[in-house]
């Protein structure tokens, strides 16, 4: 099975919501960063890349503690972004999955929430281990399943009872990192040692009103697979998630705890 319409729909998606990713996704984003520093133990002076760094909100916070920074991006909107919202750091257009730099050039790779929108993470971690200098830390941010995440449940829930999912572009499971076990099994085949795992207890807050349309723009999976369903079905979808997300209102907002985990590891051997 190929994932190209995914790719292609993952690209152009991100692509789109680079503009107005500060109004949803950097909403919950944003929030594991502290954490992702932490995971790294960032100090300044480091070398820092940040892999799918979106509008380089992890890049600029490991900046402004000392940290020689780079992000990289695939989506070009993304990266004008960053560049605008940090101006004098690195950013350029490029793969996870190919990363355009020398082996051992980083004291930290992160990712903040980007690997599980890669088609073969396995293969995007494999590369921020060869391009780490050995004693260097990755980390990665992921979202808890839907049975532990009550965004997911409600949002995936309802596209998954009302879409038909058999004409779904065919995708990567978004939740197989969510598995602890797996995420270790994982990032000890890619070559990782000391590896951590930290909770992060993230609260989304949306708008009251017009829930549907905030969760368009805060992802890029579900609209990817709203595409291919009917007027009918979508109108479902929006005027259910609209109603079901009353249930979390307080005030004027949506409050929906949205949790997270950050894993890391460390590249052994001996240092340079
Ligand atoms: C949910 S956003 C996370 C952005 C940012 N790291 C943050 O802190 O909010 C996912 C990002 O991954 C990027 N992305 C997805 N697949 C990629 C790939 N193969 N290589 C580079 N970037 C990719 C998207 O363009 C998007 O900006």
């Amino acid at each position: 099975m190929t994932y190209d319409d995914f790719r292609a729909g993952e690209l152009q998606g991100w692509d789109a919501r680079a503009e107005a990713y500060d109004t949803a996704t950097a909403r919950a984003t944003a929030q594991a960063i502290p954490d992702l520093l932490a995971a790294v133990r960032l100090a300044p002076g480091m070398r820092v890349l940040d892999v799918c760094c979106g509008p380089g909100y992890a890049a600029g916070a490991a900046a402004a503690l000392g940290a020689e920074t780079r992000g990289i991006d695939f989506a070009p909107g993304m990266v004008r972004q960053a560049r605008a919202r940090f101006p004098g750091l690195a950013f350029d257009e490029g793969d996870a999955e190919h990363l355009a730099f020398q082996d051992a050039s980083f004291d930290a790779v992160l990712c903040n929430f980007g690997l599980f929108h890669v088609t073969a993470p396995g293969r995007a971690m494999s590369e921020a281990f060869r391009v780490l200098r050995p004693g260097g830390r990755y980390a990665f941010s992921q979202w808890c399943t839907p049975e532990e995440n009550p965004v997911h449940r409600l949002t995936l829930g309802i596209v998954r009872r009302v879409a038909d999912m058999s004409i779904a572009p065919p995708a990567p499971d978004a939740f197989t990192l969510s598995d602890r076990d797996t995420a270790h099994g994982m990032m000890v085949k890619a070559g990782f040692a000391d590896i951590a795992l930290r909770e992060v207890p993230i609260l989304l807050r949306a708008p009251a009103e017009g829930f549907f349309d905030f969760m368009m723009r805060f992802g890029v999976r579900i609209p990817l697979i709203l595409d291919r369903q009917t007027e009918m079905v979508r109108a479902a979808i929006h005027e259910a998630l609209d109603h079901e997300a009353q249930a979390f209102r307080a005030g004027d907002e949506i409050r929906l705890p949205m949790p997270a985990f950050v894993v890391s590891g460390q590249k052994e051997g001996p240092l340079p």
